[in-house]
């Protein structure tokens, strides 16, 4: 008998690594993970799960079939689960009012009503989720209509795991967030919740707030941390301009205690799945209040994040002699930061269009995301090839590009690589992880971000 049956519909970057990390701490606990993707499903009973996530394999390989099960029959979960998360996705609604913008519920809301045609017991539905503001209401409303007089208690649960290190933060979060009502039942659900999460969570990082906070500090949390990555990657430009070194000038920023030296890595742009669309939401959530200037102020986070990667390609066809037509470009990484084969809004996919554009011959190498950027570039017209090693891939180019700071590329052998290349031969790190200093001494012209350029020129 186990003492608890939890449910997560979802089986996503996000369900799918939490319901495992909660299945390893409470082996007591039977956790099921559901999703209308059969195929999805099929991957994660398999040798080869849907999703790379370092250490992940290691704990489905010890959970699965003993306390974690993964499986489509949604609706008999619903009736042997009474708690309850969903995960799954909610992305920018491309069609109506607020297309662009505005997160589109229409997974949300039907599972909601999924779970109020099947469930035959009271349930706690945990919004895990990056939702907008209010969601849990329209949420409560739904499930409120129920005519059986079924009772449902909807907290939020926001996830903060970054992909790549996802095992590391569920297993050692900075904090878990958890927001009720402020109701005898509310505070009920969220013991219950709070009781999951302290078998591997110290009690004091375990926070709990009304269900408003929670929902908005989960947007606000990646709103900051997006403005970090734009705010360097602005100064980027003007140290480009300066002859300053931006590492050098993140190094002296970061040193004070009070603004700290994490997440000011300038880049060719951020990607992932999270933070364009949590900006945009919260965009959205100002114009609908009222607040067209607080609109303003986080919506040129994202911005500045589109002019980074333009820059980029500027500055490409600026050293290259103002024609990128014909000349193959190879790049280096396709997924949208190391560690993960995640290529959702990558700033990859974004160089590799505008350079099929200006009608240049693109390779691509990565580890992991090879059959992501394949699907990402598929039906984008032009010359695209995509190439497991990198020395093959590299071979003929007139440029190689670093997209994605993966260990493998700080170790690979430029001197071997600039010999393959057509001359003069250009490298631009858009991830500053090269020894610019070295490969400009083996011949190459190198072009790094927020870096005055080495070239022979
Ligand atoms: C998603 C959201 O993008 C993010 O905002 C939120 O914080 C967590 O959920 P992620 O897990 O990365 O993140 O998304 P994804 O990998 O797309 O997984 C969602 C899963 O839900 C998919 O496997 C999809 O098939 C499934 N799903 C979707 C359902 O099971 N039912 C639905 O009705 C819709
Ligand atoms: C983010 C949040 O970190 C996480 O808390 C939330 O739950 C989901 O969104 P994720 O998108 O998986 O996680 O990765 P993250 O490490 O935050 O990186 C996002 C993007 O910013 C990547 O493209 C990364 O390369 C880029 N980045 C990050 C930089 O360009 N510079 C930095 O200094 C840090």
């Amino acid at each position: 008998m186990n003492k608890k049956n939890i449910l997560c519909i979802g089986a996503g970057y996000v369900g799918g690594p939490t319901m495992a990390v909660i299945a390893k701490k409470c082996p007591d606990y039977r956790v099921t993970v559901v999703d209308i993707n059969p195929e999805r499903i099929s991957a994660w009973n398999s040798s080869r799960l849907p999703i790379y996530e370092p250490g992940l394999d290691e704990i489905v390989a010890e959970t699965r079939g003993k306390n974690l099960f993964f499986s489509t029959d949604i609706e008999g979960a619903i009736r042997d689960n009474d708690i309850i998360f969903v995960s799954v996705n909610t992305p920018t609604k491309a069609f109506g009012i607020g297309a662009g913008m505005a997160a589109d519920l229409r997974y949300w809301e039907k599972t909601a009503r999924q779970i109020l045609e099947n469930a035959r017991s009271p349930k706690i539905v945990i919004e895990k989720s990056t939702l907008p503001v209010k969601t849990a209401l329209a949420m409560e409303r739904i499930l409120a209509s129920a005519e059986g007089g079924v009772e449902f208690e909807v907290l939020s649960n926001p996830e903060f795991l970054a992909e790549g290190s996802a095992i590391r933060d569920l297993e050692y979060p900075d904090r878990v967030l958890i927001g009720s009502r402020d109701t005898d039942r509310g505070r009920r659900a969220r013991d219950t919740l709070v009781e999951i999460y302290s078998r591997w969570v110290p009690r004091e990082k375990i926070i709990t707030t009304n269900i408003w906070s929670s929902e908005l500090s989960k947007l606000v949390a990646n709103a900051f941390l997006a403005q970090r990555v734009s705010s360097i990657n602005a100064v980027s430009a003007l140290c480009e301009k300066t002859e300053a070194d931006v590492t050098e000038v993140a190094r002296a920023v970061g040193l004070d205690s009070r603004i700290g030296g994490r997440f000011l890595n300038a880049s060719v742009g951020f990607g992932g799945s999270c933070f364009k669309k949590d900006i945009l939401n919260l965009v959205y959530l100002c114009r609908f209040y009222g607040l067209d200037e607080v609109a303003d102020y986080w919506e040129r986070v994202v911005k500045i994040n589109v002019y980074q990667q333009e820059r980029f390609i500027e500055k490409m066809l600026s050293a290259m002699f103002n024609t990128l037509a014909g000349k193959r470009i190879c790049l280096f990484g396709f997924a949208f930061k190391a560690d993960t084969g995640d290529t959702r809004e990558s700033p990859a996919i974004y160089i590799a269009k505008r350079l099929l554009e200006e009608q240049a011959e693109v390779v691509v190498t990565d580890p992991r995301a090879l059959e992501n950027a394949r699907a990402d570039l598929a039906g984008v017209g032009g010359s695209v090839q995509f190439v497991e090693d990198p020395y093959e891939a590299a071979v003929g180019a007139h440029a190689v590009c670093v997209m994605t700071e993966w260990d493998l590329y700080r170790r690979l052998d430029y001197g071997r690589i600039w010999e393959e290349m057509v001359k003069p031969a250009f490298l631009f790190d858009g991830r500053n992880i090269l020894d610019h200093r070295r490969c400009f001494e083996m011949g190459f012209n190198v072009y790094a971000i927020g870096k005055p350029p080495l070239t022979h020129f």
